[in-house]
């Protein structure tokens, strides 16, 4: 039998030492604990300091990988400097909505450049749950010795301060006119969407994003106000109630700030319900329904003052969308192909803020706070004469359309490929009017579909790249850029798997080499994403 032999028993204090056998016995293993090579060690200042900066990383982010749960990033992050595990908390998405990349926001934080930890909308609670312990992490850190190796100076992203180049410094435009793009009986709800920007005069690029800065829908805050059995006329930080509610706060999903309120103004069960929800935890199951409504539902019973709840609340974030025309084409015009986010939880309607608002609450001729992204690592390329392979579902056709508009305006000679794909032909067809008269006058020199609904088995733009895979590695042995837009959780993994076969299947290569060929192409800016 394999008996476990129980560790030597330290003996620290002395026999003749005059305690009492109890007291002695406590004492050794009191020491024992603190001399144990097991236990956590107190880090010396320099190792403090070394585990915020430089030392002991490689510069590689194994974690970037937006498929990959948050649990798993961390692991991979472990016993890295703070900054890359804040780095790794990221959603990894590299969407820009935090007005950053996932790397440049948590340097920015490290560097205590940024001091707003809620700006990763993808990572939503968990991303700022976590940011927050590893800035407690942050602050309790030995202060960094002179001279040593100091993390990067975070520069602000570099149009910050010009108007109407960052989220911190909005311009307003104007909402011209929306138009729905599906048909009859399309289950989605996609909107073009047109801007007047010659009042603010911003211009940009092919390739790049607009930021947008919706309102609330006023039914919804007037409930919420009824609820606080306020006045919409209370004054608040120099507004009404009802105008901050409107402009400045955010009402889903709720805070823990929020339970955190809740459990200062209640007591017993309740008090503890809303304490293990400020802390993360899921008592009744029902943690990812509540939006701000729901917790004054769920604890109807509590009526914060409104001074107290709108602090308790998170500001309003802007919404990103790929720009889907070119300045080129239509100088002072700015379009937007935007998907309606609506869904019901229990019996209440539940409005994608920035989407709804575009589809139902702005009308032609209002102005909105807005601003253009710059896109990191994403645009046509600079020679005109290069190919490009275009994939992109849904509205992920957004910036395909600009690239063709822009490539039309512009004269650029090079072939152009687009992969598109819906779910049914018939009334999700976005733009085919335009993009048949492009493929007519020869600008769009392939146009290949894929209907996931049409059938009875899903069919998606991958199938068909592969269906056509000889020709796609005839493009990109001929220089072809390639590029993907639209979901980032499973659309464009599976996408770029679906290149690697081809890549495998008629460049003749193996898998492994297949995966290297991509990796070199994203390298070279030849594989550019862009996707939310
Ligand atoms: C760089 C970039 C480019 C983008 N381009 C486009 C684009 O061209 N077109 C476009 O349409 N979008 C685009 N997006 C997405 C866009 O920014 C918004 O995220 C999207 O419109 C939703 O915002 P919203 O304010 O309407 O919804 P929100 O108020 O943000 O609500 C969305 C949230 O609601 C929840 N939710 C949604 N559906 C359900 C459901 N069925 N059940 C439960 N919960 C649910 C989810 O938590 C989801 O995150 C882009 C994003 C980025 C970062
Ligand atoms: N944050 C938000 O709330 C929000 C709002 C809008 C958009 N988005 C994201 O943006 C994406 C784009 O939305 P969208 O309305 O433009 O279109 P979409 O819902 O992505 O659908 C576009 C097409 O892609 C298909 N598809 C589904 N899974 C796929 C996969 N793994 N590979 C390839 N194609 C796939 C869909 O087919 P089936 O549906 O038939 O499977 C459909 O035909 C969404 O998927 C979502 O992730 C998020």
């Amino acid at each position: 039998m394999n008996q476990m032999t129980p560790p030597p028993k330290l003996e620290i204090i002395p026999s003749s030492a005059p305690f009492s056998e109890a007291q002695r016995s406590w004492l050794n293993g009191f020491f024992a604990g603190l001399l144990s090579t097991d236990a956590p060690a107190a880090l010396s200042a320099e190792q403090g300091a070394a585990v915020l900066q430089g030392d002991g990383d490689d510069g590689e982010a194994p974690w970037h990988d937006q498929t990959m749960p948050i649990t798993d990033r961390m692991k991979l992050a472990e016993g890295r400097p703070l900054r890359r595990r804040m780095m790794a908390a990221m959603a990894q998405q590299d969407c820009g909505q935090c007005g950053y990349n996932c790397n440049d926001y948590s340097e920015a934080i490290a560097g205590k450049s940024e001091a707003r930890l809620n700006l990763c909308v993808p990572g939503g609670k968990e991303t700022a749950r976590m940011l927050k312990a590893l800035n407690e992490e942050l602050e309790n850190a030995p202060p960094a010795s002179p001279g040593s190796n100091a993390p990067p100076a975070v520069t602000a992203p570099i149009t910050l301060g010009e108007p109407g180049r960052s989220r911190d410094n909005p311009v307003p435009a104007k909402f011209i006119s929306r138009r729905l793009l599906n048909k009859g009986k399309s289950e989605k709800e996609t909107w073009h969407i047109e801007f007047d920007l010659s009042g603010c005069g911003l211009d940009y690029v092919v390739g790049d994003s607009f930021g947008i800065f919706a309102r609330n829908d006023l039914g919804l805050v007037d409930q919420i106000i009824a609820m606080l059995g306020a006045s919409h006329t209370t004054e608040v930080r120099g507004k009404t109630l009802r105008e901050v509610l409107l402009d400045d706060v955010s009402l889903a999903p709720a805070p823990d700030s929020l339970f955190e309120l809740v459990s200062y103004l209640t007591g017993g069960a309740v008090r503890e319900k809303a304490r293990a929800l400020a802390q993360g935890e899921d008592p009744d199951g029902d943690a990812a329904t509540l939006d701000v409504m729901a917790v004054l539902q769920k604890f109807s019973n509590v009526r914060p003052h409104p001074e107290a709840f709108i602090e308790a609340l998170e500001p309003l974030q802007p919404r990103l969308y790929s720009i889907s025309s070119s300045h080129n084409a239509t100088p002072g015009k700015l379009s937007l192909t935007v998907d309606c986010v609506r869904y019901v939880i229990g019996k209440r309607k539940r409005l994608g803020l920035a989407s709804t608002f575009l589809a139902e609450r702005i009308n032609p001729g209002d102005e909105l706070k807005v601003y253009v992204q710059k896109a990191h690592g994403f645009a046509l390329p600079e020679d005109p004469k290069i190919p490009i392979i275009m994939i992109g579902p849904g509205t992920g056709v957004a910036p395909f359309r600009a690239f063709l508009m822009d490539r039309r305006a512009t004269g650029a000679p090079g072939k152009n490929w687009l992969f598109f794909g819906h779910q049914r032909s018939e009334c999700d067809f976005f733009y085919s009017d335009e993009l048949n008269a492009l493929k007519t006058s020869g600008l769009l020199t392939r146009l290949s579909l894929a209907w996931s609904r049409d059938g009875d088995k899903k069919f998606y733009v991958q199938d068909r790249m592969r269906e056509v895979g000889r020709e796609v590695w005839t493009w990109l042995a001929e220089g072809a850029h390639v590029y993907v837009c639209g979901d980032a959780k499973r659309m464009a993994k599976d996408v770029e798997r679906a290149l690697v076969d081809i890549i495998a299947q008629f460049g003749a290569r193996s898998t492994d080499e297949a995966i290297s060929f991509v990796g070199e192409l994203k390298r070279k800016g030849r594989f550019q994403q862009d996707v939310y």
